[in-house]
């Protein structure tokens, strides 16, 4: 058996989907969205109806919830989850 490697805190906590093209959308949207909402409740959401759709919800998360995000941080969120999720 091979000596065990220490897990990095990282891989123990649960992530959104990497995806090719879109890093600086999963980084915000791991800074931005997971502070208020798990992986989960994220991962079920039919974000892949398309871009209008994933934009509104961030759009949604700014003005009714008062999420803290910058534009340009949510026009990334919007095309990373209408692609990966
Ligand atoms: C400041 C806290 C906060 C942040 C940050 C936040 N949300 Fe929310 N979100 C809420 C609250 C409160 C609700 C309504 C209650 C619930 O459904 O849990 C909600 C609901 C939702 C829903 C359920 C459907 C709906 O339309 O109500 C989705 C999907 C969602 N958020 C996605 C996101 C995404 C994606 C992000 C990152 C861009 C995000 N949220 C960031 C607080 C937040």
């Amino acid at each position: 058996m091979p000596p065990r490697r220490p897990t990095r805190c990282r891989s123990r906590w649960p992530q959104l989907k990497p995806l090719t093209g879109h890093e600086a959308g999963l980084e915000a949207a791991q800074a931005n969205c997971l502070g208020c909402h798990s992986v989960d409740d994220i991962a079920t959401q039919p974000f892949g109806q398309g871009k209008a759709f994933s934009d509104s919800e961030v759009t949604k998360m700014i003005n009714v919830y008062r999420a803290p995000i910058e534009e340009a941080d949510a026009k990334a969120i919007g095309s990373y989850f209408t692609d990966a999720y």
